[in-house]
């Protein structure tokens, strides 16, 4: 199968390595969009695990069903990339998102499974997820980040009327302006250093401001957006370094809501004494629950939420390379590309 893998910092190759086949109690995939995701920039930038396939973020349609009666072959399908082991406490608790195995054996974050940039994906059966008839393939492969983000808000305590703060316009910041609008949020601010990117939270119409990050001003023009300019009620950072974590701590009014989705592999500092005088509630937030995921499905296929709109371009394998170096140019508004990795094939199909 032709593939596109990572070989050092910054580069990935294509590749052709041998076909993944079927294999009982998983669901064999053959990969119709894959989304390129920011922690796939991670994993780019850092060059490692070297081998791996990355694209943990797909839509595709069954070739081999593992002896399943749930799924069949040529069923429209998505799937949870995670593989939780769902004995633990936490799995049993109905936390699955943050059992030690989640990430162990994840499609496309893990090197023994390939993700969609491969063409195809082998998943837990319980993992897969039908695609209702009217959501397309391309929505299908924004399920996963979308989950992301409704999870923040999910436990951002948003209450209707609340004023909201979203650091970073990537598609995360994106998605969780738009389910923080959904949620009753009567006004959503969104920081950026992109200005490409800011300006498209605003014409998207998830954000009613933008503000640049970079502005000296910066801080006393979005706290003058607040009551008494004491700061957010909820702010959520979907970037995750230094300057961003420091604005979300400032900006949040005492006793405010703070979610940290934003990751950074390196360690990041943070003003303590403004989060400790103001006490305000920060946590954590990783994935999605499963429910939270077919959540998602449901509010596409009701025409509740589009997530079609956010996406920029759909490329092939062989513009993987460059794909990511436009989402990390600092100025280009893409926030989305999705990978078509069997174009060929399609073309094919279609002639
Ligand atoms: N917690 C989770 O489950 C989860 C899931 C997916 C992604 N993530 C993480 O969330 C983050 C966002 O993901 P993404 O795909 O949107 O990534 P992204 O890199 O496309 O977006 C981050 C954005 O933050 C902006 N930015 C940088 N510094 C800033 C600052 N000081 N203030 C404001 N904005 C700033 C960048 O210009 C960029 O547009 C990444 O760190 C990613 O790894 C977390
Ligand atoms: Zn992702
Ligand atoms: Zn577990």
């Amino acid at each position: 199968m032709k593939c596109v893998a990572i070989v050092g910092p910054k580069k990935l190759e294509v590749q052709n390595r041998e076909e993944l086949t079927g294999k009982k109690g998983y669901i064999l995939i053959d990969v119709i969009k894959a989304g390129i995701c920011g922690s796939d920039i991670h994993y780019w930038v850092s060059g490692e695990p070297k081998g791996l396939v990355m694209g943990h973020e797909f839509s595709g349609i069954v070739i081999d069903n593992g002896g399943s009666t749930k799924f069949k072959e040529g069923d429209r399908v998505t799937a949870l990339p995670i593989s939780p082991c769902l004995e633990c406490k936490e799995c049993k608790n109905g936390n699955e998102q943050i059992c030690a195995h989640t990430w162990e054996h994840a499609v496309g974050l893990s090197l023994d499974y390939p993700g969609g940039f491969g063409g195809r994906v082998l998943v837990r059966e319980d993992m897969v997820r039908h695609l209702p008839d009217n959501v397309t393939f391309e929505s299908g492969a924004m399920i996963e980040p979308a989950a992301v983000a409704i999870r923040a808000v999910n436990i951002s305590n948003i209450k209707k009327g609340d004023r909201a703060l979203v650091i970073g316009g990537g598609i995360i910041g994106l998605l969780t302006a738009l389910f923080l609008k959904l949620r009753g949020a009567s006004y959503v601010a969104l920081s950026e250093t992109n200005a490409a990117r800011g300006e498209k939270s605003v014409k998207l119409g998830v954000a009613d401001e933008w503000f640049n990050a970079l502005d000296p001003k910066f801080m006393e023009k979005v706290l003058a957006k607040t009551e008494n300019g004491t700061g957010f009620d909820v702010v959520a950072d979907c970037c995750g370094n230094s300057p961003a974590l420091t604005s979300a701590i400032v900006l949040t009014r005492p006793n405010g809501n703070l979610i940290m989705v934003g990751i950074s592999l390196g360690n990041v500092s943070v003003p303590l004494v403004s989060a400790v005088m103001k006490e305000i509630n920060i946590k954590g937030s990783i994935a999605y629950k499963p429910y939270e995921f077919d959540t998602v499905i449901k509010l596409v296929s009701e025409r509740k939420i589009n997530l079609e709109k956010f996406i920029d371009d759909i490329v092939t394998l062989n513009d993987v390379q460059h794909s990511f170096e436009r989402l990390t140019s600092g100025n280009d508004s893409a926030v989305k590309i999705l990978v078509d990795p069997n174009k060929h094939k399609i073309i094919e199909l279609d002639n």
